[in-house]
């Protein structure tokens, strides 16, 4: 190979034309995914101070924003439920007039091509805050299962396209699989949250969602930060259990997963760009420290680079008059 000064690697870089010919990775809306969080009530549209710019909604002004977000090009939209009430067995959650299997009955009518993602889990709607049912101070992982089942089930029967288990218990995949196959549902697919983190940046989103643990923390059962290849045995065995695609969260502290999970599977990886993420380069933009619209989109390259193929990202909204 040639080197200086046959070889000048600045020639492709001199104009925004010649740039954007041999670009690598490029950002397509119809690969986002937006959270969204519903609650009780009508007209309700409360900004959230840790999510600037997100919001808790009701099931009607939900759908008027996903209906408008839909028009603008989202694909996709992920939904978190804040029940009404709390308790230890997070009955909420698989309610079958539960507050996300409202919203996905309303959305299935106002917004047919919308694809609904719903997120499954105990956490939102345990009086504990944890992801699965406590028994002696502990979180009983195979009594969860059938709890777990039962809320994807629920979303499945409201209208869900895709359920996405992200309580990190052992073997939910199977018995989530199970549940859905056992009723007709062997067409939805299951996306499993197989990397999750016991990360510091879910704080955001615990506020949104009342969710912290009312005692001790999630790192039982969610992922120690410093490992990956406990991470791929996570995803190897998710996929043996049936799970459809992969997920990888948070993001950015963990491209090197995403990387290593892209290069193990071929199965479809996504990646949670999580609340904390966010909320960090927004609050550096407001404080004028940086641009936001460029640090995002550097952000979200790089996930894409990283080799995710969807991602869950709050920017999603933006990203549509962006692109
Ligand atoms: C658990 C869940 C969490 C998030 C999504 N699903 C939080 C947690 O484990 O505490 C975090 C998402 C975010 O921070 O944006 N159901």
């Amino acid at each position: 190979m040639a080197t200086f000064p046959v070889t000048r690697l600045r020639r492709f870089r001199r104009t925004g034309a010649l740039r954007s010919l041999v670009r690598e990775t490029r950002l397509d809306l119809g690969d986002f995914v937006y959270p969204m969080f519903v609650s009780p009530g009508a007209g309700v549209d409360e900004p959230l101070a840790g999510l600037p710019g997100i919001a808790r909604l009701s099931v009607d002004t939900l759908v008027e924003e996903a209906s408008r977000l839909h028009g603008l090009g989202v694909n996709a939209v992920l939904l978190f439920g804040i029940p009404e009430e709390k308790d230890d067995v997070g009955s909420g959650a698989y309610d079958e007039d539960g507050i996300v299997q409202q919203a996905v009955r309303a959305l299935r009518g106002a917004t047919p091509s919308l694809v609904l993602l719903t997120d499954v889990c105990l956490c939102e709607y345990t009086s504990h805050g944890h992801c699965g049912l406590v028994e002696d101070g502990e979180v009983a992982n195979d009594l969860s299962l059938e709890l777990l089942a039962r809320t994807a089930l629920s979303h499945a029967e409201a209208g869900a396209d895709v359920v996405c288990p992200s309580d990190m218990m052992d073997g939910r995949i199977g018995a989530v699989r199970g549940a859905l196959d056992g009723e007709g549902f062997d067409q939805v697919p299951i996306v499993a949250y197989s990397a999750k983190y016991a990360s510091a940046f879910y704080g955001p989103f615990r506020e949104v969602a009342d969710s912290a643990p009312a005692f001790g923390d999630r790192r039982s059962y969610q992922l120690d930060p410093p490992n990956v290849r406990e991470a791929l045995r996570e995803c190897e065995l998710d996929l043996e259990e049936g799970a459809d695609a992969l997920m990888i969260k948070p993001a950015l502290p963990y491209l090197d997963v995403i990387a290593a999970a892209r290069a193990s599977f071929d199965a479809p990886v996504f990646a949670y760009n999580v609340s904390g993420e966010y909320a960090m380069v927004k609050a550096a933009a407001q404080a004028g420290w940086l641009d936001e619209r460029q640090a995002a989109l550097e952000a979200l390259t790089s996930i894409k680079r990283a080799g995710a193929d969807v991602i869950i990202s709050y920017w999603t909204r933006e990203l549509a008059a962006w692109l």
